[in-house]
């Protein structure tokens, strides 16, 4: 037993070794060159598609009833623009029960489009070349058969590009006969055995498909522990789908090809307490409110005095804000709200990055601690505070969003208030998909997801709904935030916060343009609903 072991292990090593050596002297694809555009259908997928509808398609003779209530929510491309319905009649009945608006975005946007048929098309077009970019072939689904005497790994086979691997678990199980022959296709690289076993014949070793056979099954399943899948065509990140049959059995599997993930960790040293100014970086935009600003960092330094703001600033004439640190970039004039975020959340170096506005006040319920011990300790990418309005009323903004099939018009956007979960350990949380604007987060992922930087007055949502899918958020009603005076009677206004008002929240026609053409054509929605 021993003896046989010492053996295998040394053909690996050998076999292994000439595998190196023959790629060193002949190594594929290097001198040809490789088509990375999208990848295209190969026969195997269009086999397995087939074989998985005519799994679904069986047993047609055989009755069924529907139960309405769930078959409702099953439904599939159907989404519809509609808003609630009035349920009840009374004055104020909207408050207590809030009904949903709809905003039927295909409409507004290609009503006053020049070239709607055109502008359709591209969208179209664009789509499907997304679709096809991020097709991934470990998507597709994949049904083992009932009584297959083939045995395979079904998930969970890894290989690094262009790198050789040992296909784990792969066996016939069959009644003894005289042939016992397997196969092995695949469509992104060459098959291979580690070692050979006696009486078993290999035909297409190095190919893209190999046949094993022998009249002892035994023999076949021994061999079957040697075979080798070497990744040949490089991606970064994809998968090869598997096919492995025997007579008319075939099954199907993915080996995911691509490179592990690369870690960002950051160092900021070991602590018994947070070290606030060593994990987190304030970053904010100003725009004409000086005086606000002002109030602002005077507020954090009571609280921090160590840690480093990141000021974003594009006024036509921007003056000097200096003191420690602080790092102060001028854009150009008016490049706007998401530029200005991007511009600040892309120069932060600390793990984590707290946004404010210009117009915040920290006081002594503005508990950055609160934040860092609930990203540190839970999933979280993302955390919201709470807004305090000089009225007295907290502002959360929780909200919840999720995206319904449309088929050929698009896809249905809807946000509704409210969240999914409380967050257990932290009684006041919750995790919801879009949060008010004082939220802190984990820097890279917040680069990674990044803002839009067309959107320049106005944008909040457009984040969240970039990030549906990759960030996992929170919202904590007791780390607040104090807002400077927002409500103020127009004749008690100075010329500055006139001037900021127009800029901001003068809802030019041009404006909402941009962002239906945004929901039309970046995010290819139809339909909007919300409260
Ligand atoms: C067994 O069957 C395979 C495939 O049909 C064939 O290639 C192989 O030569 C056969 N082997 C013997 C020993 O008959
Ligand atoms: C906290 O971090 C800052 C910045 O990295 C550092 O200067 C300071 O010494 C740290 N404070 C403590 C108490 O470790």
């Amino acid at each position: 037993m021993r003896a046989t072991l010492k053996r295998c292990v040394g053909l690996i090593v050998v076999s292994g070794l000439l595998m190196f050596a023959l790629f060193h002297t002949w190594s594929p694809g290097s001198s040809s060159e490789v088509d990375i555009g999208p990848r295209k259908w190969s026969a195997i997928n269009t086999l397995l598609h087939g074989k998985i509808q005519g799994i679904a398609k069986g047993y047609q003779d055989i009755p069924y009833h529907i139960k309405p209530d769930v078959a409702r929510g099953v439904a599939q491309n159907t989404c519809v623009c509609l808003a609630d319905k009035e349920t009840v009649h009374l004055p104020f009945s909207n408050l207590l029960w809030p009904r949903a608006w709809a905003h039927d975005i295909s409409l507004a946007f290609l009503e006053s489009h020049p070239d709607p048929e055109g502008v359709k098309r591209l969208r179209a077009q664009e789509y499907s070349s997304f679709q096809r970019r991020s097709y991934d072939p470990a998507d597709e689904l994949i049904i083992t058969e009932a009584q297959s005497p083939l045995q395979y790994p079904t998930q969970g086979v890894k290989v690094r590009p262009l790198k050789t691997i040992i296909i784990p678990g792969l066996g016939l199980k069959e009644e003894k006969r005289s042939n016992h022959t397997v196969s092995l296709t695949a469509t992104l690289g060459t098959f291979d055995v580690a070692a050979t076993v006696d009486r078993v014949s290999l035909k297409g070793a190095g190919e893209k498909h190999i046949v094993l056979s022998s009249p002892l099954l035994s023999a076949l399943n021994r061999q079957l522990q040697f075979v080798t899948y070497t990744n040949t065509v490089f991606h970064p990140k994809t998968a090869d789908t598997i096919q492995f049959a025997t007579g008319s059995h075939q099954a199907f599997f993915n080996i995911k090809v691509g490179h592990g993930t690369i870690p960002r960790l950051y160092n900021f040293g070991h602590q018994q307490e947070y070290n606030i100014s060593a994990l987190v970086t304030i970053a904010t935009k100003t725009f004409l409110r000086y005086d606000k600003l002002k109030e602002l960092i005077d507020s954090i330094r009571q609280f921090y005095p160590t840690v480093t703001i990141v000021i974003a600033d594009d006024n036509e004439h921007p003056q000097p804000v200096t003191g420690p640190h602080i790092e102060h970039y001028i854009m150009p004039f008016g490049k706007g709200w998401f530029a200005g975020r991007n511009l600040a959340v892309s120069q932060v170096t600390t793990k984590y990055v707290l946004w404010a506005d210009d117009d915040f006040i920290f006081t002594a319920n503005t508990k950055l601690e609160m934040m860092v011990d609930i990203l540190e300790k839970t999933t979280l990418d993302m955390v919201g505070g709470a807004v305090r309005e000089v009225t007295g009323y907290t502002a959360t903004y929780r909200h919840t969003i999720s995206v319904e099939e449309g088929g050929e018009e698009g896809d249905c956007l809807h946000i509704r208030q409210g969240y999914h979960h409380v967050i257990e350990g932290f009684p006041n949380c919750v995790v919801a998909d879009a949060v008010i604007n004082f939220f802190m987060g984990r820097t890279d992922k917040m680069q990674e997801v990044g803002f839009n930087p067309r959107l320049a007055r106005q944008g909040h949502l457009e984040f969240f709904i970039d990030a549906l899918g990759s960030l996992h958020i929170g919202s904590c009603s007791d780390i607040i935030v104090s807002h400077a005076s927002k409500i103020k009677l127009p004749w008690t206004k100075t010329d500055i916060q006139k001037a900021y008002d127009k800029f901001r929240y003068t809802n030019s026609n041009s404006d909402q343009k941009l962002h239906t053409e945004i929901y039309y054509f970046k995010n290819r929605f139809k339909c909007m609903t919300s409260h």
